[in-house]
């Protein structure tokens, strides 16, 4: 359902732009591999992405496709540190 998924985050809600601490976010999808996405979401410290995790994750994914299976152990959360730009 990799282009059904696509289509939903060019049509995201951007309920999440308000959410405190956040500052942007890209959706990209690997060249050698059209069905992973990657979500890189910015925030200016890791407890305000915690605090959206908690309490806004589910209505953040109101418009997620119908039917859509997840490979299980193939969703990742990763955290990086920003060193430069
Ligand atoms: C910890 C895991 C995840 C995080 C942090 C995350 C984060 C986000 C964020 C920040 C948005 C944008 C919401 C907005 O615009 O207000 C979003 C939307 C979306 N996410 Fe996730 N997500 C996660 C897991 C998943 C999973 C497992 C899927 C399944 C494929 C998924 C599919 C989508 C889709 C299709 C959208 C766009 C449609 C919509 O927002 O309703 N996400 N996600």
């Amino acid at each position: 359902m990799a282009p059904e998924v696509r289509e939903a985050f060019i049509n995201r809600p951007h309920m999440v732009d308000s959410a405190p601490g956040f500052i942007k976010m890209n959706v990209m999808v690997p060249q050698d591999n059209p069905n992973e996405i990657w979500l890189l979401t910015y925030w200016s410290d890791e407890g305000s992405y915690q605090v959206w995790y908690k309490n806004h994750m589910k209505e953040a994914h109101s418009g997620i496709p119908q039917g859509l299976k997840l490979v299980p152990g193939k969703t990742k959360v990763r955290f990086f540190e920003l060193v430069g730009e």
